[in-house]
């Protein structure tokens, strides 16, 4: 009896399981997995405090994340640490811990996790499949892998019902051995398989192509979830993310400001605005709120000391500025002129008009209005000129400005 009611239980929370996983395939949404705190804190310098880790986890998930990757619990004390503080504080997203294919990972996963609701806990496994990784790297055959692989997903089901599993560096695995390792990890009751470009060699058409051979493949890819990873390494991390939502990946793992390994990931501010711009060629739909992401990438940037370049595509100082004439006189008639989107889309500081050798009058003479200077014509269009002689490097602020009238009124 007391079998036949576990047995029971246990299919019911199969059927339920299927079900979630269905809803979310044929719902169109993109799932975003936010690994910043996971991957983007394995960038060399990077490290952040457990206090820190929550802090962006708590952004994250104001911003709308669905999972965080929220650490690696076997590698080190301070990731446990911060999981547990995330534990009854983060309840929206499901948080995630990375695990080896190997047990005590698990139970580590287990340990931090605990505290945290089935639902809305996971465990994220890993293992080479790459014939480089599976010689170089683990000294095992293709079917020791298979058994490892499935061995650990069945040990990690005792203790969770999301269960990711990745094989890594599976751009650079034989697609007919990719596919078996996904269909025994789904038999085995993985609930999302993920493909990882752990080298980020990948171009959007050859993601394509992996892709649509998983679809044609895994004939039991409709009871699990398929999650992207990319690396930058060529500067595609971004376009292999959105080649991959075009062929029906159901979630994306990304880093905020694309921080990461080596070159990085691929950045999830820079994949939700091409999502955001883009629905009539995606047709998919996002949860992220967009006016987050400016101060979302901001703290990031603080709390890690990893800075933004001036020109990253959202995020950068130079985004809505521009010292340039003809963008400054457009931008002051309508902001669309010479803007993808406005600032406020994205929760950023308005557009920054910089005055320099490139400026023209519309930009200096609107400046001047805007600190109560009144200036005519031809005393603007001597500031002008005068800018254009300041020496390289020179910083055109409001002091300087209102020296440059003063001058220019003596002159
Ligand atoms: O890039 C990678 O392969 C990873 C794995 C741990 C999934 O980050
Ligand atoms: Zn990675």
């Amino acid at each position: 009896m007391t079998g036949f009611i576990a047995n029971l239980r246990s299919s019911i929370r199969t059927r339920i399981r299927d079900t979630v996983i269905r809803h979310y395939k044929r719902s169109g949404v993109v799932l975003f997995s936010d690994t910043t705190l996971r991957d983007g804190e394995q960038m060399p310098g990077a490290t952040l405090e457990p206090d820190e880790k929550l802090q962006i986890a708590k952004a994250l998930e104001a911003a709308g994340v669905h999972s965080l990757d929220a650490g690696f619990p076997a590698s080190s004390e301070a990731d446990v640490i911060a999981i547990r503080k995330m534990v009854g504080v983060i309840k929206g997203p499901v948080l995630t811990a990375l695990c080896r294919t190997m047990n005590s990972d698990i139970d580590a996963a287990e340990s931090a996790l605990s505290e945290n609701p089935m639902r809305k806990r996971g465990v994220s496994l890993f293992c080479g499949t790459s014939p480089l990784h599976r010689q170089h790297k683990l000294n095992k055959s293709k079917a020791e892998i298979i058994r490892i692989i499935t061995d650990s997903i069945q040990y990690a089901g005792n203790a969770f019902r999301i269960i990711a599993f990745s094989p890594e560096d599976a751009s650079r695995t034989e697609v007919d051995f990719l596919c078996e390792c996904y269909r025994e990890a789904i038999d085995a009751g993985a609930t999302t398989i993920g493909f990882p470009d752990t080298v980020g060699i990948l171009t959007p058409e050859k993601t394509a192509n992996f892709i649509k051979a998983i679809q044609d493949n895994v004939p039991n890819l409709d009871r699990a979830l398929l999650a992207v990873h990319f690396h930058n390494d060529l500067g595609l991390a971004v376009a292999n993310t959105l080649s991959a939502i075009s062929e029906g990946a159901n979630v994306v793992q990304c880093t905020v400001n694309g921080i990461g390994e080596r070159a990085g990931n691929a950045s999830l501010e820079e994949v939700v605005m091409a999502l955001a711009l883009h629905g009539d060629q995606y047709k998919r739909t996002c949860r992220i709120d967009t006016t987050k992401l400016a101060p979302l990438c901001q703290m990031v940037a603080e709390l890690t000391g990893v800075a933004i370049s001036r020109m990253k595509p959202i995020g950068g100082a130079n985004i809505f500025a521009t010292e340039a004439g003809i963008h400054q006189d457009g931008l002051l008639k309508n902001p669309d002129t010479y803007l993808p989107f406005r600032p406020e889309t994205v929760g950023a500081d308005g557009i920054q008009l910089v005055l320099g050798r490139h400026s023209g009058r519309k930009a200096v003479a609107h400046r001047l209005e805007q600190i109560g200077v009144d200036a005519a014509d031809d005393l603007v269009a001597t500031v002008v000129e005068a800018i254009k002689r300041q020496p390289k490097g020179s910083v055109i602020d409001d002091v300087v400005l209102k020296q440059l009238v003063k001058d220019a009124s003596v002159a």
